[in-house]
């Protein structure tokens, strides 16, 4: 079968094909230094460097978690960081068979000439990055845009978002990583589920259109979408089998079959509902592994639990694995509550 001439085909897709394995998905725990300070800050700790080695080194000791987990996306501070044992974090991961990841782009900004929304940095210097990240273990990589439903989308926004997304795939691609495609379609606003679906069926077509054009690989990609579901302000609520119906129907519309796996955000989602939900879509045969690439919905209760306190590691690591384990029976399509 003739393939990209890059050197890292064939192992882009074994990559791909492992963290896409049955009743596996992915834990995020890429929350940039910014945003790891807000987990901190609401459990009362201070957003230092220990205190993240802290709560990192806790997730990726867990033992046990390999059974559920297949890939961890890491930010790039725990990439380069060693638990307090002098043990590489990545170490940790890869004895457990997780596949390392790591947070490639560089945030949000404003988009001029929007209506008020944004776009997603961090093209410039990407390869030597990636290479970088490669050689220091890490296999895939994220990069995470938005699209905001009440403000537009604007057509603007859409091909900006479709195009960074294509261009970081390729260079993801031509230096070993696989690349998680997201670009989260954000819950809020106020708008049914009809207008989330006309959306997201217009940012992934965009994006496959790209994604194609861009040479890239579409065997040795993952996605990250966010589930169709109504916006966080409206009043119709949608059950599971609801938001699995609609989020089926994206995907089959869109989503070519060599993709090989779907790894969905939970975006907000109650740590409860995001299992549910990607439960109700493992109900039918789909030609993918739907699975999940989950940080509040994984970590919620875990953060809750630990409150920095070492007598609670092993508590909050129970806690990691309660839900890990929930999700991966989700995956399987076979959770109940
Ligand atoms: P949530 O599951 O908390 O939405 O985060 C997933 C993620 O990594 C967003 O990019």
């Amino acid at each position: 079968l003739a393939v990209r001439a890059a050197g890292y085909e064939e192992e882009l897709v074994k990559t791909a094909k492992t963290i896409a394995s049955p009743g596996r998905g992915i834990l995020a725990m890429d929350e940039s230094n910014a945003t790891c300070g807000l987990r901190l800050a609401s459990i009362g700790l201070e957003n230092t460097e220990a205190n993240r080695q802290a709560y990192r080194q806790l997730l990726v000791t867990t033992r046990g978690l390999g059974e559920y987990i297949s890939g961890a996306i890491l930010f790039e501070e725990t990439l380069y960081q060693s638990t307090t044992d002098g043990k590489k974090m990545v170490d940790a991961l890869t004895e457990q068979n997780i596949v390392p990841g790591i947070k490639v782009d560089k945030g949000l900004v404003p988009l001029a000439g929007s209506n008020n929304e944004s776009w997603c940095q961090g093209l410039d210097g990407l390869a030597s990055r990636t290479a970088a990240y490669y050689k220091q273990g890490a296999r895939f990589a994220k990069w995470r845009t938005v699209i905001s439903i009440p403000n537009g989308p604007s057509d603007l926004a859409v091909t900006e978002a479709a195009w960074g997304l294509a261009r970081y795939a390729a260079i993801s691609q031509d230096n070993g990583l696989v690349p998680i495609v997201e670009p989260e379609i954000l819950l809020d606003g106020e708008h049914g589920i009809d207008r989330t679906l006309e959306v997201a069926e217009k940012v992934w077509a965009r994006t496959f259109y790209f994604l194609a054009e861009n040479n890239v690989t579409f065997e040795g990609i993952l996605l990250k979408p966010s589930m169709v579901t109504p916006g966080a302000g409206c009043k119709d609520k949608a059950t599971p089998e609801e938001v699995a119906k609609y989020t089926l129907t994206l995907l089959k519309r869109r989503v070519p079959p060599a993709v090989p796996g779907i790894m969905f955000l939970s975006g907000g989602q109650s740590e409860v509902e995001a299992t549910l939900n990607l439960n109700a879509m493992n109900q039918s045969p789909n030609p993918w592994h739907v699975s999940f690439s989950y940080a509040r919905a994984l970590q919620n209760t875990v953060l809750k639990t630990w409150k920095g306190q070492p007598e609670n590691v092993v508590p909050a690591q129970i806690a990691l694995l309660t839900r890990a384990r929930a999700n991966s029976l989700a995956q399987l399509g076979k959770y109940s509550a």
